[in-house]
C-alpha cells in the first residue's frame, strides 16, 4: 500500500508518500514547508497568519513529495490527512485539499488524529511496538501519558494540568530573550551553561500528571530579580527541571502499568537531553523517532493512515476538521 499523507494542523505545511502500513512503513518522500521564520517575528504562532500560509504552500509541497517519491498518481492507494487536534483554519487547507485529491482521483480518504500520528512516527525507522506500552507525547500543544494495550487501543493515564511542555519551552525562551521556537534555542543555550540554576519541580505525587506553570513563574522571578548569571545557566536549569519530571514520571507510570516498552513522541521528543535521560533511566526498551520525525511531519500521518485503511477505517468526503480532537478516553 502506498499512501499520500497531508499535515497542516499548525504552522507546518507537510506532505509525504509512505509505503507499507502502520507499524511497517517506509518513507518514500517527506516534504515540509515551515512557517517558523514568519512566526518568529511575533515570538509565537499567530493562527490567522498560519491559516493564510497553508493555501500558498500546500500544492507545491504535495507536488514535491510526489516527485521525490517518483510515484505517479496511479501508484497512490489512498490519501490520509490530519483532521485534528489543531488550529481550525490551518486544518481546513489540508482536509479540503485531501478531499479534492480523493474526488479527482477516486482514491479512498482517511482522517488521522495528529496525536496518533506522532505515535506512528516511532515505527517509521524500523522499531516495532511491544504491547502494553506507555507513550509520552510531548509537543507544543500536548503533554499526555498514554497507555497503549494494542493497535488503536489508547487510554490517557496522565498529562499536564496547565502548560504543555513545548509551550513551557517556548515561553521560557521568550522570557530569556532567546527567540523562537523555544525548544531548539533553549537546548542550544543550555549547552553553553556554566552553573545551571536550580528550579523547582512539581511532582504531583500519587498522579501521573504534570504541571509546568510553577516552573515558568519561578524562572520569571529569577529573571526579574536579576539573579540569573546568564541566559545559558537559566536555560540549562529550566531544561533540566522539565526533563527530570518528564523522565521520572514516565518511567514510574510504565512500571505502574507493567508496560514492556516506552515511546517518546512529539516535537519536544527532539530534545537531546530528554532523549538521553530517558534512555539512561528507563529499565525498559525506549523507542524515540529520529529528531526530524518528532516535530510535525506528514510521514507519520501517512503511516497512521495506512493502518487505518488496513483496518477498514476509510472516511467519506464529508469529514470535518476536529480542532479539539482527543486521543483516548480517560480525560
Ligand atoms: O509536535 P510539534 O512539532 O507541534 C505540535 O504538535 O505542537 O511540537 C512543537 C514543539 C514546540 O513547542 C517546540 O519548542 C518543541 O516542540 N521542540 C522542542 C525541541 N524541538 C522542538 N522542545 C525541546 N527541545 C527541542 N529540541
Ligand atoms: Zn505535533
Amino acid at each position: 500500500m502506498i499512501v499520500l499523507g497531508i499535515e497542516t494542523s499548525c504552522d507546518e505545511t507537510a506532505a509525504a508518500v509512505v509505503a507499507g502500513a502502520g507499524e511497517a512503513s517506509t518513507i518514500l518522500s517527506n516534504r515540509i514547508a515551515s512557517q517558523v521564520e514568519i512566526h518568529a517575528r511575533y515570538g509565537g504562532i499567530v493562527p490567522e497568519v498560519a491559516s493564510r500560509q497553508h493555501p500558498l504552500a500546500i500544492i507545491p509541497v504535495i507536488a514535491g513529495a510526489m516527485a521525490d517519491a517518483a510515484v505517479s498518481w496511479n501508484g497512490i492507494d489512498g490519501v490520509a490527512v490530519t483532521v485534528g487536534p489543531g488550529l481550525a483554519g490551518s486544518l481546513l487547507t489540508g482536509v479540503n485539499t485531501a478531499k479534492a485529491i480523493s474526488l479527482a482521483r477516486g482514491l479512498p480518504l482517511t482522517g488521522v488524529n495528529h496525536l496518533e500520528g506522532h505515535i506512528y512516527a516511532s515505527w517509521l525507522t524500523g522499531d516495532r511496538p511491544v504491547f502494553p506500552l506507555v507513550c509520552l507525547i510531548v509537543s507544543g500543544g500536548h503533554t499526555d501519558l498514554v497507555l497503549m494495550k494494542g493497535r488503536g487501543d489508547y487510554t490517557r493515564i496522565g498529562g499536564t494540568r496547565d502548560d504543555a511542555a513545548g509551550e513551557a519551552f517556548d515561553k521560557a525562551a521568550r522570557m530569556l530573550g532567546l527567540g523562537y521556537p523555544g525548544g531548539p534555542v533553549i537546548q542550544k543555550a543550555a549547552a553553553e551553561a556554566v552553573t545551571p540554576v536550580h528550579l523547582p519541580r512539581a511532582w504531583l505525587k500519587g498522579t501521573n500528571d504534570f504541571s509546568f506553570s510553577g516552573l515558568k513563574t519561578a524562572l520569571l522571578r529569577l529573571v526579574e530579580a536579576g539573579e540569573v548569571a546568564s541566559p545559558a545557566d537559566a536555560a540549562a536549569g529550566f531544561q533540566e527541571a522539565v526533563v527530570d519530571v518528564l523522565v521520572t514520571k514516565t518511567v514510574a507510570a510504565a512500571a505502574e502499568y507493567r508496560a514492556r516498552q516506552i515511546i517518546l513522541a512529539g516535537g519536544v521528543a527532539a530534545n537531546r537531553r530528554l532523549r538521553e535521560r530517558l534512555v539512561a533511566v528507563s529499565p525498559l526498551p525506549v523507542v524515540i523517532p529520529e529528531p526530524a520525525l518528532c516535530t510535525d511531519n506528514a510521514a507519520m500521518i501517512a503511516a497512521c493512515g495506512g493502518r487505518r485503511f488496513e483496518s477498514g477505517l476509510a472516511d467519506g468526503l464529508d469529514i470535518d476538521v476536529l480542532p479539539g480532537l482527543r486521543l483516548a478516553h480517560g480525560d
